[in-house]
């Protein structure tokens, strides 16, 4: 297995006025080609935090991230552009992602004539109009229309997956990618994804939702407040979770639109002792005074609970 991403004990704190505050606190991450693995967790646990240190737009204060066997921290700027352009980054937010100016047609193809010197060619017009279809934005006059106009969150956001798939990515970062569409178009989201991880390419799906997780990813990692509670397998994520967390993630699935409730606020003094969502949880005992350290309990399922 070839290795696209491995990222190591990874640790990404922001400052804030109430001092550091810490994203991620000893993340793990493989993935190999054809491989696909979905972060899972709630707003706020760091999963935007994750894909962006693993492309190196966010300086960890400590741990490793090795990009297709390099190490990104000792990769020079023009070996870290060229790492980088074999990752297709799907940002959470279509707003900003793509210059206002760009018609969509522009957007896609805009890529591609960056590695080509500018120059346009057959090819590459018509690779971005087949993009285009395939991610769900046929010709009806929508090619020639500014990205900043006229189109609709969801449209904006299949945009950015085009563009985003348009030098054929070894490692595919989708963050939210379905969180604008309405039914139908997550499917054929999920069924793209789906085709281009059987064809070889990496993917790290980021969602909130252990259905769509379950849906377009193999291995999954439950992220919470920063730190991996669980990983294995999707469709055990969701039917057999032996985290607490986990558990109330996929007891909440059926109660539609309404989220578990956030965590608590106001308890910085606790921070970094003990298990993170001791807070919360109902099986909280003493031992849970102790961080639990994330164990393999089957072959292939990690879990980091004193209770289990
Ligand atoms: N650029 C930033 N500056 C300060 N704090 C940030 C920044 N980005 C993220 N954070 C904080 O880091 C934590 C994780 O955020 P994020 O990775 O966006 O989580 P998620 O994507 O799971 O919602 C949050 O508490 C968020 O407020
Ligand atoms: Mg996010």
């Amino acid at each position: 297995m070839s290795a696209l991403l491995e990222i190591r004990g990874l640790c990404v704190s922001f400052r804030s006025r109430g001092g550091e505050h810490p994203a991620l606190r000893g993340v793990d991450l493989d993935l190999g080609k054809g491989e696909s693995l979905a972060v899972i967790g709630e707003s706020g646990s760091g999963k935007t935090t994750l894909l962006r240190a693993a492309l190196g737009l966010v300086r960890p204060q400590a741990g490793m991230v090795r990009l297709f066997g390099r190490d990104l921290a000792a990769a020079g700027r023009r070996e870290r552009t060229e790492l980088l352009r074999r990752c297709g980054l799907m940002p959470q937010d279509p707003y900003g992602a793509v210059p206002p100016t760009l018609s969509v047609r522009e957007a896609v193809l805009e890529p591609l004539l960056l590695v080509q010197g500018f120059r346009s060619t057959p090819g590459s017009a018509l690779k971005a109009e087949a993009l285009l279809r395939e991610w769900g934005l046929p010709e009806t006059g929508l090619w020639d229309a500014r990205v900043s106009r006229s189109l609709s969150g969801g449209q904006r956001q299949r945009v950015c997956g085009a563009r985003a798939m348009a030098l054929d990515p070894e490692l595919f970062l989708a963050d939210e990618p379905t969180s604008m569409q309405d039914a139908s178009l997550r499917g054929e989201i999920v069924a793209i994804l789906e085709r281009r991880v059987s064809s070889g390419m990496g993917l790290v799906l980021v969602t909130h939702d252990l259905i769509l997780a379950r849906k377009a990813a193999r291995g999954g990692m439950v992220l919470y407040r920063g730190t991996a509670v669980e990983k294995g397998p999707t469709s055990l994520l969701l039917e057999e979770p032996l985290h607490p967390y986990t558990a109330a993630l996929a007891r909440a699935l059926p109660r539609l639109g309404r989220a578990i409730s956030p965590p608590p606020s106001g308890r910085a003094a606790t921070e970094g002792l003990g298990c993170p969502y001791s807070e919360r949880c109902d099986r909280a005992d003493a031992a849970c005074r102790e961080a639990p350290p994330l164990r393999e309990v089957e072959p292939g399922r990690f879990v980091a609970c004193h209770q289990v």
